[in-house]
């Protein structure tokens, strides 16, 4: 090809199908990149949202492709340069979606900031028993929001027979206030461990993506009944649909079982507080779904839509993305139909203090840390080595007592041993075990996946004692 030939507006944007070729521009460049659509990490209808046109637009929304790997690998399908008149106005390349996101707490450690994710230090994660709002982990998957709590309804789709409803917050706060502490954990919590093993796709968390509040709102049993929902004989799912949304209109959505959410005992909340306040924007102000038990992506934020369908939702995020594979699964080979969507989680653990690479005083040594597993399932034990998981001493489990079949928030734990004498490094290790007797998995190769989800193996921290 010769890249140096010059393309107008017009002709790029008649370029938008296989047969024709798929052309996209940045900058002053010209792509072709068709061969690439099917390979795309995003997946191919949300690059095909550009084909014909500038990505600037859209790239403002996924900061993901702020990467040189990421040019680089576009500077291959380059055909030539945009005719100088045709460049995208630089307010639009610089149109900016998260404009309108909201400030956040200087503590947090970013992990992306378009959109924002982010978690608390391990020195403030188990401070406090429940999280403090401002430095609760956020992962957004596009911009935040901006509702209006006097403008806002909830769209409940009513069953046959039924009535749909359409609720305002003071609608819904006539439902029974229902108020429970409930751990969130996002899947990927962890993934920079399995990154060490083998390169992920996905955000680098490290152990924070993982906090504990008080949550307030209506019962989602009782919202279900009002619009004539009623467990059914056959499968059925209920879908959640935020009011965060693509380019396309395209908005954030996940499921759960109908099962579950028409039992009270599950505790399911349309939520409006968080630790006696409203929601904060960042976790989905005025209303979001709280699943006691289940992965945070199924706590569905700026929740506008609820209804009960035959099948799973249709949602990326339920049916691409949030499955777990073999470690043998690569992107050539994965299919996501033949995994089910997360929704429990397994029992995980992990040391707040001592932080990694920090250097000790000999003499005595507090660990610190927290513990939770999913399905409601009571952590029981958590156990902690100095020696590399050699041998091993029982933890002190304080925080909030769990109740059976509903422990919905995490244990903290720490434990005060002597520093063996003579020691001149220790390797901290931590497993807990949950009421079922489920344990952790003592390394994280054998459950690598691709996505990067469900890390929970032993966690470890490596420390100097000053002699
Ligand atoms: C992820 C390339 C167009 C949305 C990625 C990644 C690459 C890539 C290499 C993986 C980055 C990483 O994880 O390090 C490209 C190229 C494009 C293109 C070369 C154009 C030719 C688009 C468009 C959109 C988009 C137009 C949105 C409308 C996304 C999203 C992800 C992603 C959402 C993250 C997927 C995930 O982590 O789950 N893209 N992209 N991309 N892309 Fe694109
Ligand atoms: N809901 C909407 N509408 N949009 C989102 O991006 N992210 C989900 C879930 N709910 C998300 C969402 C994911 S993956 C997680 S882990 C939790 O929200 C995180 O909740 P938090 O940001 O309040 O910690």
């Amino acid at each position: 090809q010769d890249s140096t030939r010059v393309y107008t507006k017009e002709e790029v944007s008649s370029h938008t199908s296989p047969e024709t070729g798929i052309w996209v521009t940045l900058g002053s460049e010209v792509f072709d990149v068709t061969e690439f659509v099917d390979l795309h990490p995003g997946g191919p209808s949300k690059l095909m949202l550009a084909a014909g046109g500038p990505l600037e637009p859209f790239w403002a929304l996924y900061g993901v492709h702020n990467q040189s790997h990421v040019r680089e690998l576009l500077a291959q399908y380059k055909i030539g340069e945009l005719n100088p008149e045709d460049k995208v106005p630089p307010a639009l390349e610089t149109s900016d979606p998260y404009a309108d996101d909201p400030v956040r707490h200087p503590a947090l450690q970013v992990n992306s900031q378009r959109p924002f994710n982010a978690e608390p230090p391990p020195e403030l994660l188990t401070e406090n028993y429940i999280t403090p709002n401002p430095i609760f982990f956020t992962r957004n998957h596009l911009p935040v929001p901006n509702l209006d709590p006097d403008t806002y309804r909830l769209h409940v789709v009513g069953a046959p027979g039924g009535q749909s409803l359409s609720l305002s917050l003071d609608d819904l706060y006539k439902f029974p206030k229902h108020e429970i502490t409930v751990t969130l954990q996002c899947a990927g919590n962890r993934r920079s461990e399995m990154t060490q093993v083998k390169e992920v796709k996905g955000l680098e968390w490290k152990i924070g993506a993982i906090s504990t509040a008080r949550w307030a709102g209506a019962r989602l049993c009782d919202v279900l009944a009002q619009a004539g929902h009623q467990l059914r004989e056959t499968e059925a799912h209920v879908c959640f649909e935020g009011l965060d949304s693509d380019p396309t209109g395209t908005a954030y959505g996940a499921s759960i079982p109908l099962a579950r959410a028409m039992d009270p005992e599950a505790e399911v909340l349309l939520a409006y507080e968080m630790n006696g306040q409203p929601l904060p924007r960042d976790h989905g102000f005025p209303v979001r779904v709280v699943v006691p038990g289940v992965v945070g992506a199924r706590h569905v934020k700026w929740l506008g839509r609820v209804s009960v369908e035959p099948e799973e939702s249709c949602s990326h995020w339920q049916r691409r993305d949030y499955k777990g594979f073999s470690p043998s699964v690569d992107w050539d080979t994965v299919d996501f139909d033949s995994a089910p969507s997360i929704q429990e989680l397994p029992v995980q653990s992990a040391i707040t203090e001592p932080r990694d690479g920090e250097t000790i005083e000999s003499g005595e040594v507090t660990v610190k840390g927290y513990a939770w597993s999913g399905g409601g399932r009571a952590v029981i034990r958590v156990d902690v080595s100095l020696d590399g998981g050699l041998t091993w001493q029982a933890a002190e489990l304080c925080g909030e007592g769990q109740r059976p079949r509903k422990a919905w928030a995490w244990r903290l734990w720490q434990l005060q041993v002597p520093v063996p004498p003579g020691q001149k490094e220790l390797n901290i290790v931590c497993k807990a075990v949950d009421d079922s007797y489920n344990v952790q998995p003592d390394t994280v190769a054998p459950i690598w996946n691709l996505r990067g989800v469900l890390s929970n193996a032993w966690h470890h921290v490596h420390v100097r004692v000053t002699p």
